[in-house]
């Protein structure tokens, strides 16, 4: 969780009703945030789920795979939840099968994962060793996701840095993890480019950035406020643009694949629509998060937002540069137009206000855009803290995008809900309402022209949720943790999902509430497949503890008794 977005949970209580009312009468004339718009997706709208390799593989220490940042960051105390880690999480690397079988059953289109940089290139490094175990696995993944007529969409980085190369360089603080990175893409293209076609270079740069270098929260956990995260993201993006020119220029015309980046940005709504300091506010939100990225890689330098504020900050601190690195001109014009597709992450949204920070009182990210993030209480908030569900402002981040960026081809790579439950509840019926909502929104936002290709759920299963641990569940199938074959249970969800899918929308009111209630009435069977699961366990712990410990000591004890028996002859 972001300290931006445990900040917007302390100002929960400031939202006041008038200024929602004035929200509500926002004017985005086709943006009627109460109607629910009954129709289709575009033909060969292409629909998916996801996972990440730390998030769900486990085999962290297996077939020569060397170790993450995350790796090390969760094995120290104190750093996520319970302290957990994701050493085995779902053992999603032994079960490529099931888990297709589990896209099947959805009707997949796509599914979208990532590689483990140090499970095919132990210490990040191409010239020190490349794991042909580790490349293995994924292209057996690839082959049976293409047998079952699933199109692979593979990002190149979530987030599981080599170890070796935080330590040795600084990780993203330093300018040499831009070739490593070229050539671990390289190796990636040439194996399974064959079979590949959507690459995406970085998954959520924002995080990697704010949470890595800034606020300390996720790994490699440093706390260089006010100027690391700055620096990540500016070797990030020219990563991004040079792992993108590589593809194009030795790959493409053989591949014919594409290459994007995946940017995650929460909407930001004025909370006054007629102050003229709220909207710039609400837009330098938006600028601050997805624009940081997105402006470079589309128009080829920082938002100019960014610029005036972090250069003036910078001054005021009476220091002779801005914290924010600039480009060259070279470096502009190589890096604007690196995008063949914009993967789009969205969750959630934030009203905002303006509010100054003096730039004496310290210097950090959030304090450099002079905003204050609020929420509505009123606003379903079922799991993670920071995860409110407003979906219309799905809607307005998507057509942001549109007349920001010159309405790219996008995928939305990530969209879901959690629930913060340590018990078990395959009926998740605000997981459908989330859903439903969500994807209503951008059905609506196709119709307004946005150039959305295809949905990814957010995520396939319940895994290893970064700082959080297992305690906050996004998937559509549930995970038993506590059992160490990590049965999977399909959620509701599955099943309302799965319509949409099969329907490719939503094809009436009578039909959509059908798909509802169906989806409630098949969780209650799943429930209690479940709930016999201890059972199970506790019967695999017979058989795999108990019998062979009383073996073992009969063994003994007859042999004691034999000895025994033996001298008392002689
Ligand atoms: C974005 C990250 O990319 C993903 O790994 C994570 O599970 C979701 N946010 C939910 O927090």
């Amino acid at each position: 969780m972001t300290l931006s977005h445990r900040f917007g949970r302390a100002c929960h209580v400031l939202v006041l009703v008038l200024c929602l009312s004035a929200a509500e009468d926002f004017d985005w004339s086709a943006n009627n945030h109460d109607s629910f718009y009954y129709g289709t997706f575009p033909n060969g709208f292409s629909w998916g789920a996801g996972s990440s390799a730390y998030q769900t593989e486990g085999a962290w220490d297996k077939d020569g795979k060397g170790l993450s940042i995350w790796d090390v960051f969760t094995h120290k105390k104190g750093k996520t939840f319970l302290n957990d880690t994701g050493d085995s999480s779902c053992e999603g690397y032994y079960k490529i099968k099931d888990d297709i079988l589990l896209m099947k059953e959805l009707n997949l289109n796509h599914y979208r994962f990532s590689i483990s940089w140090p499970r095919i290139m132990p210490t990040g490094i191409r010239s020190d060793h490349v794991n042909e175990k580790g490349l293995k696995y994924y292209n057996v993944l690839i082959d049976e996701l293409l047998e079952n007529n699933i199109t692979p969409i593979v990002t190149l980085y979530h987030w599981d840095l080599p170890q070796v190369l935080q330590e040795k360089y600084g990780g993203w603080q330093n300018i040499s993890m831009i070739n490593y990175f070229n050539d671990f893409a390289n190796l990636c293209f040439e194996r399974y480019g064959d079979r590949v076609k959507y690459w995406i270079t970085f998954n959520n740069p924002w995080s990697v950035a704010v949470e890595g270098y800034e606020t300390g929260e996720h790994a490699p956990g440093l706390k260089l406020r006010g100027t690391g995260a700055y620096r990540a993201a500016h070797h990030i993006i020219k990563a991004h643009a040079k792992v993108w020119h590589t593809y194009d220029s030795q790959w493409r015309s053989k591949q014919k694949g594409m290459v994007g980046i995946s940017l995650s940005g929460d909407w930001g709504e004025p909370v006054d629509i007629t102050n003229q300091k709220d909207i710039e506010a609400a837009e330098r939100y938006v600028q601050f998060y997805i624009g940081w990225f997105a402006t470079p890689i589309f128009h080829g330098d920082y938002p100019q937002v960014m610029k005036d504020f972090i250069g003036r900050k910078s001054a005021q601190q009476g220091l002779g540069t801005s914290r924010l690195p600039t480009f060259s001109s070279q470096e502009k014009s190589y890096i604007k137009g690196t995008c063949d597709f914009l993967g789009v992450g969205h969750f959630t949204t934030r009203y905002i206000t303006q509010k100054s920070f003096p730039s004496n009182r310290g210097t950090t990210y959030f304090s450099d855009r002079d905003i204050a993030e609020l929420v509505d209480p009123r606003w379903p908030d079922p799991g993670s803290e920071w995860l409110y569900s407003v979906p219309w402002g799905f809607r307005r981040l998507l057509n942001f995008i549109k007349t920001q960026y010159g309405n790219p081809m996008m995928f939305i790579t990530e969209n879901g809900v959690s629930e913060k439950m340590m018990c078990t509840e395959l009926c998740d019926n605000w997981r459908i309402q989330y859903y439903k909502d969500y994807i209503n929104e951008m059905l609506k936002a196709i119709r307004d022209g946005v150039n959305v290709k295809g949905y990814t759920a957010w995520s396939l299963l319940d895994k290893f949720e970064w700082d959080e641990g297992y305690s906050e569940r996004f998937g559509l199938y549930y995970v038993d943790f506590k059992n160490k074959n990590k049965p999977r249970y399909p959620k509701a969800s599955v099943q309302f999902y799965k319509r949409i899918i099969k329907t490719n929308g939503f094809p009436n009111q009578r039909e959509v509430e059908n798909w509802k209630r169906k989806a409630t009435e098949t969780c209650s069977t799943s429930n209690q497949l479940l709930a016999a699961d201890p059972l199970t366990s506790h019967m695999e712990m017979v058989t795999e503890v108990v019998v062979p410990t009383v073996c073992t000591l009969c063994i003994l004890i007859s042999a004691v008794f034999l000895m025994f028996l033996l001298r008392k002859h002689n």
